[in-house]
Protein backbone atom coordinates (compact mmCIF):
# COMPACT_ATOMS: atom_id res chain seq x y z
CA UNK A 1 0.00 0.00 0.00
CA UNK A 2 0.82 3.53 -0.09
CA UNK A 3 1.48 4.97 2.94
CA UNK A 4 1.91 8.14 1.61
CA UNK A 5 -1.55 8.41 0.93
CA UNK A 6 -2.85 6.92 3.72
CA UNK A 7 -5.12 9.46 4.87
CA UNK A 8 -5.72 8.12 8.70
CA UNK A 9 -4.58 8.66 12.16
CA UNK A 10 -1.86 6.93 13.31
CA UNK A 11 -2.01 6.99 16.60
CA UNK A 12 1.38 7.86 17.34
CA UNK A 13 3.16 4.87 15.48
CA UNK A 14 3.69 3.92 11.87
CA UNK A 15 0.90 1.42 12.02
CA UNK A 16 0.94 1.16 8.63
CA UNK A 17 3.92 -1.28 8.81
CA UNK A 18 3.31 -3.26 11.63
CA UNK A 19 3.87 -7.17 10.96
CA UNK A 20 2.41 -7.49 14.26
CA UNK A 21 -1.11 -6.42 12.71
CA UNK A 22 -3.23 -8.83 11.15
CA UNK A 23 -6.57 -7.03 10.66
CA UNK A 24 -6.70 -3.12 10.84
CA UNK A 25 -10.22 -1.46 10.52
CA UNK A 26 -10.40 2.32 10.91
CA UNK A 27 -13.55 4.47 10.71
CA UNK A 28 -15.63 1.80 9.21
CA UNK A 29 -19.59 2.84 8.49
CA UNK A 30 -22.23 0.16 7.23
CA UNK A 31 -25.89 1.40 6.80
CA UNK A 32 -28.76 -0.73 5.42
CA UNK A 33 -30.68 1.76 4.15
CA UNK A 34 -32.06 3.91 7.20
CA UNK A 35 -30.11 1.89 9.32
CA UNK A 36 -26.79 2.49 10.27
CA UNK A 37 -25.06 -0.52 11.79
CA UNK A 38 -21.89 0.79 11.95
CA UNK A 39 -20.67 4.59 12.54
CA UNK A 40 -16.84 5.16 12.70
CA UNK A 41 -15.76 1.51 13.55
CA UNK A 42 -12.10 0.91 14.67
CA UNK A 43 -10.51 -2.40 15.67
CA UNK A 44 -6.97 -4.06 15.48
CA UNK A 45 -6.70 -7.10 15.92
CA UNK A 46 -2.76 -8.53 16.70
CA UNK A 47 -1.13 -11.72 15.46
CA UNK A 48 -1.41 -14.52 17.57
CA UNK A 49 -4.37 -13.84 19.28
CA UNK A 50 -7.53 -15.13 19.85
CA UNK A 51 -10.03 -12.07 19.98
CA UNK A 52 -13.62 -12.35 21.39
CA UNK A 53 -16.10 -10.39 19.45
CA UNK A 54 -19.01 -9.52 21.80
CA UNK A 55 -21.85 -7.52 21.29
CA UNK A 56 -25.64 -7.49 22.00
CA UNK A 57 -27.60 -8.93 18.94
CA UNK A 58 -28.38 -7.24 16.16
CA UNK A 59 -24.87 -4.74 16.61
CA UNK A 60 -23.39 -5.95 13.52
CA UNK A 61 -20.80 -8.82 14.51
CA UNK A 62 -21.58 -10.58 12.06
CA UNK A 63 -21.59 -7.46 9.36
CA UNK A 64 -18.28 -6.99 10.72
CA UNK A 65 -16.78 -10.00 10.01
CA UNK A 66 -18.31 -10.56 6.58
CA UNK A 67 -16.82 -7.09 6.26
CA UNK A 68 -13.66 -7.46 6.95
CA UNK A 69 -13.87 -10.83 4.72
CA UNK A 70 -14.91 -8.48 1.88
CA UNK A 71 -17.97 -10.27 1.31
CA UNK A 72 -19.70 -6.83 2.35
CA UNK A 73 -19.09 -3.61 0.54
CA UNK A 74 -18.45 -0.53 3.53
CA UNK A 75 -20.16 2.88 2.53
CA UNK A 76 -16.98 4.17 4.43
CA UNK A 77 -13.90 3.07 6.37
CA UNK A 78 -10.45 0.89 5.74
CA UNK A 79 -9.69 -2.27 6.06
CA UNK A 80 -6.54 -4.14 5.94
CA UNK A 81 -6.26 -8.18 6.38
CA UNK A 82 -2.89 -9.35 6.24
CA UNK A 83 -1.78 -6.29 4.74
CA UNK A 84 -3.75 -6.49 1.86
CA UNK A 85 -6.43 -3.74 1.52
CA UNK A 86 -9.89 -6.11 1.77
CA UNK A 87 -11.97 -3.64 0.15
CA UNK A 88 -9.57 -3.37 -3.32
CA UNK A 89 -11.40 -4.35 -6.10
CA UNK A 90 -7.61 -5.97 -6.55
CA UNK A 91 -8.00 -9.67 -7.55
CA UNK A 92 -4.53 -10.36 -6.28
CA UNK A 93 -5.22 -8.77 -3.08
CA UNK A 94 -8.32 -10.77 -2.37
CA UNK A 95 -7.06 -13.76 -3.53
CA UNK A 96 -4.08 -13.05 -1.15
CA UNK A 97 -6.99 -12.88 1.84
CA UNK A 98 -8.74 -15.70 0.51
CA UNK A 99 -5.86 -17.97 0.43
CA UNK A 100 -5.12 -16.99 3.85
CA UNK A 101 -8.40 -16.97 5.99
CA UNK A 102 -10.35 -19.67 6.86
CA UNK A 103 -13.97 -18.57 8.07
CA UNK A 104 -16.92 -20.79 9.92
CA UNK A 105 -20.14 -18.85 9.51
CA UNK A 106 -22.81 -18.84 11.93
CA UNK A 107 -25.29 -20.99 10.23
CA UNK A 108 -22.03 -23.08 9.68
CA UNK A 109 -22.81 -23.66 5.82
CA UNK A 110 -21.58 -26.89 4.95
CA UNK A 111 -23.23 -28.20 1.39
CA UNK A 112 -25.88 -30.91 2.06
CA UNK A 113 -25.49 -32.64 -0.65
CA UNK A 114 -21.47 -33.33 -0.15
CA UNK A 115 -20.02 -35.09 2.07
CA UNK A 116 -18.02 -33.62 4.66
CA UNK A 117 -14.56 -34.81 2.70
CA UNK A 118 -16.43 -33.25 -0.25
CA UNK A 119 -16.81 -30.23 1.65
CA UNK A 120 -13.45 -29.82 3.32
CA UNK A 121 -12.18 -30.45 -0.15
CA UNK A 122 -13.95 -27.84 -1.87
CA UNK A 123 -11.22 -24.76 -1.05
CA UNK A 124 -8.74 -26.95 -2.10
CA UNK A 125 -10.03 -27.57 -5.24
CA UNK A 126 -10.94 -24.03 -6.05
CA UNK A 127 -7.29 -22.40 -4.74
CA UNK A 128 -5.32 -25.98 -5.78
CA UNK A 129 -6.68 -27.52 -8.85
CA UNK A 130 -3.43 -28.69 -9.69
CA UNK A 131 -3.36 -31.02 -6.64
CA UNK A 132 -3.88 -34.82 -7.53
CA UNK A 133 -7.51 -35.99 -6.31
CA UNK A 134 -5.70 -38.68 -3.82
CA UNK A 135 -4.06 -35.83 -2.03
CA UNK A 136 -6.52 -33.46 -1.78
CA UNK A 137 -8.65 -36.21 -0.09
CA UNK A 138 -5.88 -36.96 1.96
CA UNK A 139 -5.34 -33.66 3.33
CA UNK A 140 -8.83 -33.40 4.23
CA UNK A 141 -8.53 -36.30 5.84
CA UNK A 142 -6.03 -35.00 8.15
CA UNK A 143 -8.10 -31.98 8.45
CA UNK A 144 -10.83 -33.95 9.42
CA UNK A 145 -8.61 -35.42 11.95
CA UNK A 146 -7.71 -32.27 13.33
CA UNK A 147 -10.82 -31.42 13.96
CA UNK A 148 -11.59 -33.78 16.39
CA UNK A 149 -14.03 -35.82 14.01
CA UNK A 150 -13.36 -39.98 13.44
CA UNK A 151 -11.95 -40.71 10.07
CA UNK A 152 -15.10 -42.07 9.07
CA UNK A 153 -17.35 -38.96 9.03
CA UNK A 154 -15.16 -38.23 5.77
CA UNK A 155 -17.83 -39.99 3.80
CA UNK A 156 -20.87 -39.09 5.85
CA UNK A 157 -23.50 -36.47 4.73
CA UNK A 158 -24.02 -33.21 7.18
CA UNK A 159 -27.42 -34.86 7.94
CA UNK A 160 -25.78 -37.11 8.95
CA UNK A 161 -24.17 -35.44 11.92
CA UNK A 162 -25.00 -33.85 15.24
CA UNK A 163 -24.83 -30.29 15.64
CA UNK A 164 -21.50 -30.27 17.62
CA UNK A 165 -19.85 -32.42 15.07
CA UNK A 166 -21.11 -29.99 11.91
CA UNK A 167 -19.52 -27.28 13.68
CA UNK A 168 -16.25 -29.76 13.75
CA UNK A 169 -16.60 -30.63 9.90
CA UNK A 170 -17.11 -26.94 9.31
CA UNK A 171 -13.77 -26.45 11.19
CA UNK A 172 -12.19 -28.80 9.19
CA UNK A 173 -13.01 -27.07 6.27
CA UNK A 174 -12.34 -23.49 6.83
CA UNK A 175 -8.61 -25.08 8.12
CA UNK A 176 -8.46 -26.59 4.69
CA UNK A 177 -5.92 -24.51 2.98
CA UNK A 178 -3.73 -24.16 6.36
CA UNK A 179 -4.78 -20.29 6.94
CA UNK A 180 -3.03 -18.47 9.22
CA UNK A 181 -5.99 -16.55 10.47
CA UNK A 182 -9.42 -17.92 11.11
CA UNK A 183 -12.73 -16.18 11.38
CA UNK A 184 -15.52 -17.90 13.91
CA UNK A 185 -19.00 -16.75 14.19
CA UNK A 186 -21.02 -18.10 16.68
CA UNK A 187 -19.12 -21.86 16.79
CA UNK A 188 -20.62 -22.71 20.08
CA UNK A 189 -24.11 -21.64 19.58
CA UNK A 190 -26.85 -24.57 20.21
CA UNK A 191 -24.18 -26.85 21.37
CA UNK A 192 -24.95 -28.06 24.94
CA UNK A 193 -22.25 -27.14 27.64
CA UNK A 194 -19.96 -30.63 27.45
CA UNK A 195 -19.98 -30.03 23.57
CA UNK A 196 -19.31 -26.37 23.36
CA UNK A 197 -16.47 -26.57 26.27
CA UNK A 198 -15.00 -29.28 24.05
CA UNK A 199 -15.08 -27.08 20.84
CA UNK A 200 -13.34 -24.38 22.69
CA UNK A 201 -10.33 -27.01 23.93
CA UNK A 202 -10.16 -27.42 20.54
CA UNK A 203 -9.75 -23.61 19.50
CA UNK A 204 -7.39 -22.95 21.92
CA UNK A 205 -5.18 -26.00 20.91
CA UNK A 206 -5.15 -25.49 17.30
CA UNK A 207 -4.26 -21.46 17.89
CA UNK A 208 -1.57 -22.72 20.52
CA UNK A 209 -0.60 -25.28 17.74
CA UNK A 210 -0.68 -23.61 14.56
CA UNK A 211 0.09 -19.74 15.88
CA UNK A 212 -3.32 -19.03 14.49
CA UNK A 213 -4.75 -15.51 15.00
CA UNK A 214 -8.66 -16.40 15.78
CA UNK A 215 -11.36 -13.50 15.11
CA UNK A 216 -14.09 -14.94 17.53
CA UNK A 217 -17.67 -14.03 17.59
CA UNK A 218 -19.12 -14.77 20.43
CA UNK A 219 -22.18 -14.45 23.10
CA UNK A 220 -20.72 -17.31 25.36
CA UNK A 221 -19.45 -16.49 28.23
CA UNK A 222 -17.29 -19.44 29.21
CA UNK A 223 -15.81 -18.95 25.85
CA UNK A 224 -14.80 -15.46 26.44
CA UNK A 225 -13.15 -16.71 29.86
CA UNK A 226 -12.10 -20.16 28.73
CA UNK A 227 -9.81 -18.96 25.74
CA UNK A 228 -9.85 -15.52 24.58
CA UNK A 229 -6.96 -13.36 25.15
CA UNK A 230 -8.72 -9.57 24.53
CA UNK A 231 -12.66 -9.17 24.27
CA UNK A 232 -13.92 -6.01 21.69
CA UNK A 233 -17.19 -4.86 22.48
CA UNK A 234 -19.50 -3.97 19.92
CA UNK A 235 -22.13 -1.07 21.16
CA UNK A 236 -23.43 2.08 20.04
CA UNK A 237 -22.39 1.56 16.54
CA UNK A 238 -19.20 1.35 17.56
CA UNK A 239 -16.23 -0.96 19.14
CA UNK A 240 -16.30 0.92 22.32
CA UNK A 241 -13.24 -1.00 23.89
CA UNK A 242 -10.85 -3.82 23.04
CA UNK A 243 -8.81 -4.93 26.06
CA UNK A 244 -8.17 -8.10 28.42
CA UNK A 245 -11.64 -9.16 30.10
CA UNK A 246 -10.53 -7.95 33.56
CA UNK A 247 -10.71 -4.17 32.18
CA UNK A 248 -13.70 -5.07 29.99
CA UNK A 249 -15.67 -6.20 32.96
CA UNK A 250 -14.80 -2.69 34.37
CA UNK A 251 -16.17 -0.26 32.26
CA UNK A 252 -18.45 2.33 32.92
CA UNK A 253 -21.36 1.42 30.33
CA UNK A 254 -24.92 -0.26 30.75
CA UNK A 255 -24.84 -3.24 28.08
CA UNK A 256 -20.79 -3.90 29.55
CA UNK A 257 -22.47 -4.06 33.00
CA UNK A 258 -25.55 -6.26 32.57
CA UNK A 259 -23.28 -8.84 30.54
CA UNK A 260 -20.45 -8.81 32.61
CA UNK A 261 -21.78 -8.73 35.69
CA UNK A 262 -25.44 -10.77 35.94
CA UNK A 263 -25.13 -14.21 37.53
CA UNK A 264 -24.41 -15.99 34.41
CA UNK A 265 -20.93 -13.93 33.86
CA UNK A 266 -20.52 -15.10 37.88
CA UNK A 267 -20.63 -18.93 36.81
CA UNK A 268 -18.83 -18.35 34.29
CA UNK A 269 -15.74 -16.33 35.81
CA UNK A 270 -16.02 -18.87 38.63
CA UNK A 271 -15.71 -22.06 36.37
CA UNK A 272 -12.36 -20.94 34.97
N1 LIG B 1 -27.92 -7.88 4.16
C1 LIG B 1 -28.59 -7.14 5.06
N2 LIG B 1 -29.58 -6.31 4.65
C2 LIG B 1 -30.22 -5.53 5.55
N3 LIG B 1 -29.96 -5.50 6.86
C3 LIG B 1 -29.01 -6.30 7.32
C4 LIG B 1 -28.26 -7.17 6.44
N4 LIG B 1 -27.36 -7.84 7.18
C5 LIG B 1 -27.53 -7.42 8.45
N5 LIG B 1 -28.52 -6.51 8.54
C6 LIG B 1 -28.94 -5.83 9.78
O1 LIG B 1 -27.79 -5.31 10.42
C7 LIG B 1 -27.87 -5.46 11.82
C8 LIG B 1 -26.67 -6.21 12.34
O2 LIG B 1 -26.74 -7.55 11.89
P1 LIG B 1 -25.72 -8.66 12.35
O3 LIG B 1 -24.34 -8.24 12.05
O4 LIG B 1 -26.17 -9.94 11.74
O5 LIG B 1 -25.93 -8.68 13.94
P2 LIG B 1 -25.22 -9.61 15.03
O6 LIG B 1 -24.44 -8.70 15.90
O7 LIG B 1 -26.35 -10.24 15.79
O8 LIG B 1 -24.38 -10.60 14.31
C9 LIG B 1 -29.20 -6.16 12.10
O9 LIG B 1 -30.14 -5.20 12.46
C10 LIG B 1 -29.54 -6.78 10.78
O10 LIG B 1 -30.92 -6.89 10.63
MG1 LIG C 1 -24.47 -12.66 14.04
Amino acid sequence: MNAALDPAPLDGVDEAHDPDVVIRVRGLVNRFGEQTVHDGLDLTVKRGEIIGVVGGSGTGKSVLMRTILGLQTPEAGRIEVLGEDARAGNRAARQHIERNTGVLFQDGALFSSLTVGENVQLPLKENHPELPDTFRYELALLKVKLAGLPADTISKLPSQLSGGMRKRAGLARALALDPPLLFLDEPTAGLDPIGAAAFDRLIKTLQEALGLTVFLITHDLDTLYAICDRVAVLADKQVIATAPLPEIEQLDHPWVQEYFHGPRARAARDAR
